[in-house]
């Protein structure tokens, strides 16, 4: 059976767009490969987290995990930092990168930029990430588009590895949603929805409230039109609530335009926000069982237990091929 890997980071509340971009495509794929999905908490340090807020929100994502409808049985449920072999492929993955290579994410670019102080781990995440993927051989990686330059990095190393020690590393492909790769902004539909905007009314929630919800759906800017029609790039933000609602409603994308044709962007806006609440309202009734019934220690223990297997052993390989004197037990 192949492998797929994915994970998402505990720094703030899950949004429509990690829904849309990365989620969904998990639930989907755990029926027919072996699947590893984390809650990267070593990622989320990068930038300062406050000690207690980590906690909870690791807790939160992972049960956010089962809630999407993740079967922990079927797939390995668990925290990076519950599997140290992560961090140590990382640093040895870390010292096959140059540091060209490095500068060149846009993703550091943006999370560095207007900063007096950055730090180094910032800077070397993405050979981490490629340690997570790596470390199972994993064959496909779901992820929104703004991971493209990490998943390209973590190809040519794993290439870069196979080339200097013998071919050891599958390289892996990546899994976008067909629609609905990059979620925009509810305010401005330039910049990819994201949990760590601070005005509120820029994303939903996967725990906000079906009013908080329409609140925020019908203030979503909008061009001064009034025809929904999907051109991402004259009219990008009914494009972009146009994506949300053929994945909310399950509409393929080129029906969303025949099914509004001639209703006002008022009409077509209370359309979306029902049809997220129609999936995030079960989702957040099964995530509210999962925090009361305690099970989610349990179900990461599990995850952790089993991750950890193969990640030790991959770590063991890499370590013998890079010459390093095995440990006598
Ligand atoms: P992060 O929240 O940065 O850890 O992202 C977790 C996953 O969600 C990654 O696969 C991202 O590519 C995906 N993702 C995050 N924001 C969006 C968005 N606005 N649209 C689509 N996918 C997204
Ligand atoms: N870098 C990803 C993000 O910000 C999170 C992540 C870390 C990840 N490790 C991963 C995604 C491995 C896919 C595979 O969204």
């Amino acid at each position: 059976m192949k492998t797929v890997l994915s994970g998402i980071q505990p720094s703030g509340q899950l949004t429509l767009g990690n829904y849309i971009g990365a989620m969904k495509n998990f639930v989907k794929l755990q029926h027919d490969y072996q699947c590893n999905f984390m809650v990267v908490d070593l990622h989320a340090i990068t930038v300062p987290q406050e000690p207690e807020a980590l906690r909870e929100q690791s807790e939160s994502v992972a049960a956010l995990f089962i809630a999407a409808g993740i079967d922990p049985n079927k797939s390995n449920v668990y925290l990076q930092s519950h599997v140290p072999p992560h961090a140590e492929l990382g640093w040895l993955l870390t010292t096959l990168t140059s540091m060209g290579e490095l500068e060149r994410m846009t993703q550091f670019k943006d999370k560095a930029e207007g900063k007096d102080s950055v730090g180094a781990g910032l800077f070397v995440y993405p050979s981490l990430m490629a340690a997570d993927i790596l470390v199972y051989n994993a064959d496909l990686v779901p992820v929104g588009d703004d991971q493209k330059q990490h998943l390209e990095l973590t190809r040519d190393l794993a290439s870069r590895f196979n080339h200097r020690y013998g071919e050891y590393f599958t390289i892996p492909e990546a899994y976008y949603p067909e629609v609905g790769a990059r979620i925009m902004s509810l305010d401005d539909a330039s910049k990819k929805m994201s949990k760590s905007n601070p005005n509120p009314g820029s994303h939903i929630t996967l725990l906000d409230p079906p009013d908080v919800i329409r609140k925020k759906v019908s203030r979503a800017t909008t061009d001064s039109g009034s025809e929904v029609r999907y051109d991402p790039k004259t009219k990008p933000e009914i494009s972009n609530l146009m994506s949300i609602y053929s994945q909310c409603a399950g509409v393929p994308i080129k029906d969303v335009q025949a099914k509004f044709e001639g209703v006002m962007y008022g009409g077509f806006k209370k359309a979306v926000a029902e049809s997220i609440i129609g999936v995030l309202e079960p989702l957040q009734k099964s995530y509210e069982e999962i925090r009361q019934s305690g099970q989610i220690h349990d179900i990461l223990a599990q995850g952790a237990e089993r991750a950890l297997e193969v990640a030790t052993r991959t770590v063991d390989d890499v370590k013998e091929r890079m010459g390093f004197l095995p440990r006598k037990c």
